[in-house]
C-alpha cells in the first residue's frame, strides 16, 4: 500500500443503474479492479491482463476537469497502466476508455463502469 498522499478518490458510476455511485480510495500501486474487490464492489472482468476488454470503464472527469463541455479528459494523466492495454484501440484510449484491471489512478477521478461501458465499444462503430 502507498502512503496516504499517494492515494486517490475514484468515484465509480454505473450508467445502466441510474448512475448509482460509489467512491473508493485507491493507492497508486493498486488497480481500480483490485480496489473495487477490496471494497466488495462487483465490476465485470475477464482476463485481468488487459487483453479482453471486459473491464473497460470510461473516464468522465479527472481532478475536477473534463466534464462534458470541456472535452474528453486525458486517460494518460489520470491512470498509469501496469502493462500495455492491448484490448483497447488507440481511438478508444483517445476517447477516455480505460482498462480497470491494469489501471492504477494518478489523480482523483470519476469513471463510468459496468457492462454497458464495454458494450459501447462493441455496439457503436464510430467509437
Ligand atoms: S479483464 Fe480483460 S482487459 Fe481487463
Amino acid at each position: 500500500m502507498g502512503d496516504e498522499t499517494r492515494r486517490h478518490d475514484v468515484t465509480l458510476e454505473w450508467p445502466d443503474a441510474d448512475r448509482e455511485r460509489r467512491t473508493i480510495r485507491i493507492g497508486e500501486d493498486e488497480t481500480v479492479l483490485e480496489a473495487a474487490e477490496r471494497a466488495d464492489i462487483a465490476l465485470p472482468f475477464g482476463c485481468r491482463t488487459g487483453a479482453c476488454g471486459t473491464c473497460t470503464g470510461r473516464l468522465l472527469s479527472s481532478n475536477g476537469n473534463g466534464d462534458a463541455d470541456e472535452g474528453t479528459p486525458d486517460v494518460a494523466d489520470a491512470f498509469a497502466y501496469r502493462r500495455p492495454p492491448r484490448a483497447l484501440k488507440e481511438r478508444h484510449r483517445d476517447t477516455g476508455y480505460v482498462l480497470l484491471c491494469i489501471a492504477a489512478p494518478r489523480t482523483d477521478c470519476r469513471v463510468a463502469v459496468g457492462s454497458s461501458v464495454h458494450a459501447e465499444l462493441v455496439e457503436n462503430p464510430w467509437k
